[in-house]
């Protein structure tokens, strides 16, 4: 495993980061809780140190399903969690990152995860109202209390980037959408890594599963029970999964060319051209994490990444 030290902290990560989005049950396709526990437990054998979940992923079944798996283990992971989602069932779904929004989000949190503290703590997404020192106040205070360790950031965007830097040192890490799939966060990845001292997270780095090679035209067929049939979630759909295929096949060769997945070929695309970066790869299976696990500890060629580069301008 390559493990990484995210910026302003003591806490050290292996950077593959196993995600917790499809063990929350919901949107993502079925799912067995056997299956998730065994995956998380896969993920340890394989010295992966460092799990991301959220309250919103299944209405927190995923912090509860993450938290069975992690009893008894608790001093061996790293968990990241995120707020600022307020959804209930049944009522309108907003952006909060109210005081007393947070506080009751940890408390639920912690208890979910059967933990009595969080490793970090992020801002899922901000919204239009709270001021970030308000926010970042009550985020110190939780420190205080011994509830969080750390905190980070989620789908920032440029708008927010003068109000965070009056917090550089503060915040410790910021997660974006990035993968061979989606490259259109690149330069925000690269530049505020640097500009605001955070350690890059990426998201969907398996392209929400287009990137490991199992799909070809005929088989990209999803159930209701999964998000990825909606037109939004571009990676399966149209010309956008016509070009997608086209760079597995490229990934495909190189592989083939190390005696690895497919997956772990995205995987190290991300390691190797983002050296600062930690890689989230959700997971519903051990065969899947620890084929994503052979990932880490090799390098692509010059080569190698810049035909990568190319096929997926
Ligand atoms: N901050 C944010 O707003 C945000 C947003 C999204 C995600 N995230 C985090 O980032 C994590 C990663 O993103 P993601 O889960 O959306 O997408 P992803 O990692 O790109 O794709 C995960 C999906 O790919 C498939 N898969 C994984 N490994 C595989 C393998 N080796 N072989 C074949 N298929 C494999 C699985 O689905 P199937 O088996 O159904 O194909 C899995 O659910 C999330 O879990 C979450 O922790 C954060």
């Amino acid at each position: 495993m390559e493990y990484i030290q995210l910026k302003n902290s003591d806490l050290t990560v292996s950077r593959l980061c196993m995600g917790g989005c499809p063990m929350g049950g919901y949107g993502w396709g079925a799912v067995q809780e056997n299956e998730l526990i065994d995956a998380v437990h896969c993920a340890l054998d394989s010295e992966i140190n460092f799990f991301d979940t959220a309250d919103t992923y299944g209405l927190g079944q995923s912090e509860i399903t993450l938290g069975k798996a992690l009893k008894g283990k608790r001093n061996k992971a790293v968990i990241a969690s995120k707020f600022g989602v307020h959804a209930k069932k049944g009522t309108l779904t907003f952006y909060d990152n109210s005081p007393q929004w947070i506080r009751k989000s940890i408390d639920g949190t912690l208890q979910r995860l059967d933990t009595d503290y969080l490793d970090l703590y992020q801002i899922h997404y901000r919204d239009d109202k709270t001021p970030l020192s308000v926010v970042v106040d009550t985020l110190e205070d939780l420190k205080k209390q011994g509830k969080i360790r750390y905190y980070g950031l989620s789908n920032i965007h440029e708008k927010d980037v003068e109000e965070i830097s009056k917090f550089k040192g503060q915040f410790v890490s910021f997660q974006d959408e990035y993968s061979l799939a989606c490259r259109k966060n690149e330069n925000d990845l690269i530049r505020l890594s640097d500009e605001l001292s955070l350690t890059p997270m990426t998201w969907g780095s398996l392209g929400q599963g287009v990137l490991t090679g199992k799909y070809d035209k005929t088989n990209v067929n999803f159930g209701s029970n999964d998000r990825r049939s909606r037109d939004i979630y571009v990676n399966f759909h149209g010309d956008k999964l016509l070009k997608n295929l086209e760079i597995v096949e490229h990934m495909k060769v190189i592989a083939n060319n190390h005696d690895k997945p497919v997956s772990a070929v995205a995987i190290r695309f991300i390691l190797d051209y983002l050296p600062e970066s930690v890689v989230l790869c959700g997971a519903k299976r051990p065969s899947q994490v620890s084929s994503n696990a052979e990932g880490c500890g090799w390098n692509l060629n010059e080569k190698e990444i810049k035909t990568l580069l190319s096929v997926s301008k």
